[in-house]
């Protein structure tokens, strides 16, 4: 199977305010895959589409070849399983400790012993660099970075077929965000999977998107890799300078 994911003319929306009208794409096996646009071009509502949190108002989504719109609580359950999630705001439960929050997906989704979540648990935790000391902070002790990571340590458990990281660097020092990137390319390296990146830094777009889509005004502006927005940004007359010297973090493309 050549593409993991398939929409077709999707529309969603929030009442009468329609956040994409009639987009299509495909996100291809091993590639990472992004997606970007400015502030509220709706970019996490197109995630929440993609991990069947929310219906779209019309159009289709087919992941691992099966259309998501058609399919039973099971077998979208059975799906769920095989795609692994970074929230943006890390959604981390306050009330539970590193370890247990990473644990909570095998706990839902997994017959393991509990012995045995703690120890892939603690693999993972060890894998996005968190030491011992980390397993029993809760979130509110923790920093910016190490939300991300155990962010990304409880994605991973399930050994994901899918990763879908929304904003995987945002709010990170240029230090923190190019380890970031760097540590998801290696894990992407070790176990296989394709990612589907939502993101503000334009160098993580040169470092790891292989490539990616851009929202504006409810449509697709741009799909394709970075060398042939090169040409697509030549032809409209836009300003590439101005967009990619900005620094990490910037919200680069407002003008694109
Ligand atoms: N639950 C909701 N109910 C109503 N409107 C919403 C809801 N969530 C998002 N929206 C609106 O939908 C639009 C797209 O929001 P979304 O969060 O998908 O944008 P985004 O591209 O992820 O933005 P950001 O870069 O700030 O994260 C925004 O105008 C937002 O106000
Ligand atoms: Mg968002």
């Amino acid at each position: 199977m050549r593409n993991l994911i398939e929409v077709r003319h999707l529309v969603t929306a929030y009442g009468a305010n329609i956040i994409h009208n009639d987009i299509s794409f495909d996100v291809r096996k091993n590639e990472v895959f992004g997606i970007l646009g400015g502030s509220g071009s709706g970019k996490s509502t197109l995630l929440n589409n993609l991990i069947m949190l929310q219906t779209p108002k019309s159009g289709s989504i087919k992941i691992f070849g099966s259309d998501v719109g058609r399919l039973s609580l099971l077998e979208r359950n059975a799906i769920a399983k095989r795609c692994g999630v970074l929230f943006q705001f890390g959604a981390l439960f306050s009330n539970l400790t590193v370890l247990e929050n990473v644990g909570l997906m095998l706990e839902e989704y997994s017959c393991y012993p509990k012995s045995v979540i703690t120890e892939i648990s603690k693999m993972w935790l060890e894998r996005v660099g968190l030491s011992k000391k980390a397993y029993n902070l809760h979130p509110y002790e923790l920093s910016g970075g190490m939300k991300k990571r155990v962010g990304l340590a409880r994605a991973m458990v399930l050994d994901p077929e899918i990763l879908f990281l929304d904003e995987p660097t945002s709010g990170l020092d240029p230090l923190s965000a190019g380890k970031f990137d760097d540590l998801i390319l290696e894990i992407k390296e070790s176990n296989g999977f394709s990612v589907v990146l939502i993101t503000h830094d334009l160098d993580t777009i040169h470092d790891i998107v292989d490539r990616f889509i851009l929202l504006k005004g409810a449509k697709i502006e741009f799909q394709g890799s970075l060398k042939e927005f090169s040409a697509h940004s030549n032809k409209k007359g836009i300003d590439r300078d101005n967009l990619f010297n900005c620094t990490r973090g910037e919200r680069f493309w407002k003008d694109a």
